[in-house]
């Protein structure tokens, strides 16, 4: 019998977990989507994408996943989407502050333009603010809680990506840190996940790859190349109670690129 029940922990690693996704229409949020409701989870799908949350609302199965248009800079749509997970499923367990978007990379600072660079902090910084703050509202009284931002590599180092992106992710783990000290007396952890390039539609929008370019990213670990599912599996350890002393932390889910530079030493890479 102890050993049936934990097959099952192993198997369903979110059983009777709400889950609330932002961002969850596309790309890595899918993902996680589909993969925490494998694992047991009820998901809350929160994004602007209605055409294309409700498609996968369905694909799921409405016993499991629930779409809301959600806009993340919006404090209403973002406390309504809280609410919708408490109503529908009488509890939030776990938020995943995912949605994003980036503006056009540009040669130089001097070409940037203040709007689009506030426009990228609303989503992916003040965002995962508001995301925190009411799943916090609903998680203080239980006195437990588990928050994911998704950063990047550009959480940690420059010359990746946009001034604006790489400003609203460091940002990210300034904020990660502060709300883990802020929640931590409540038993509410919160965490970062950190990504390198993954070769869905917004990383190859971005870099203006197709299939066989996104092959030729550099990559410190040769061979292995990033996919939704592997950032998704970090997602549901840090979501799931397997993480739950961990808190304040930014896992770097990134093959050693953010630690390691080639460019010089005993191992350099040509
Ligand atoms: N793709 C990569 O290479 C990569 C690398 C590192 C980190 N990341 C991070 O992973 C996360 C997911 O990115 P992705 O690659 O799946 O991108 P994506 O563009 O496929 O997905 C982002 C989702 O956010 C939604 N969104 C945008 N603005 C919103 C708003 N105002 N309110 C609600 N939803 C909104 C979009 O509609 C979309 O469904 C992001 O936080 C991103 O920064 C991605």
């Amino acid at each position: 019998m102890q050993e049936f029940e934990l097959l099952c922990k192993f198997l369903l690693r979110l059983e009777g977990k709400v889950v609330l996704i932002t961002g969850g229409a596309r790309g890595l949020g899918e993902c996680m989507a589909r993969m925490f409701c494998k694992h047991g989870a009820k998901v809350v799908i929160a994004d602007i994408r209605d055409q294309q949350g409700l498609a996968l609302q369905d694909t799921i199965g409405v016993q499991f996943a629930t779409y809301v248009h959600c806009d993340v800079t919006k404090e209403d749509d973002v406390e309504n989407a809280v609410n919708i997970a408490v109503s529908k499923y009488q509890k939030l367990d776990i938020i995943v502050n995912n949605a994003m978007q980036i503006d056009d990379a540009t040669p130089s600072i001097l070409d940037n333009d203040v709007s689009e660079f506030e426009r990228v902090l609303r989503v992916n910084l003040t965002g995962p603010f508001l995301g925190i703050k009411h799943a916090a509202r609903v998680m203080i009284p239980e006195k437990k809680g588990s928050i994911v931002n998704v950063g990047s590599v550009c959480s940690s180092i420059g010359g990746v990506a946009t001034h604006a992106y790489t400003s609203s992710k460091h940002g990210l783990i300034g904020l990660t840190k502060n709300a883990a000290a802020d929640l931590g007396k409540f038993g509410i952890r919160v965490n970062c996940l950190s990504p390198y390039f993954i070769a869905n539609d917004a990383g190859k929008e971005f870099f203006k790859l197709d299939e066989e370019g996104c092959l030729k990213v550099y990559s410190n670990l040769k061979g292995v190349h990033l996919m939704e599912e592997d950032v998704a599996q970090a997602a549901l350890y840090l979501a799931s109670d397997e993480s739950k002393y961990i808190s304040g932390h930014n896992l770097a889910v990134d093959g050693g690129f953010t630690t390691i530079n080639p460019i010089f030493g005993v191992f350099s890479q040509s």
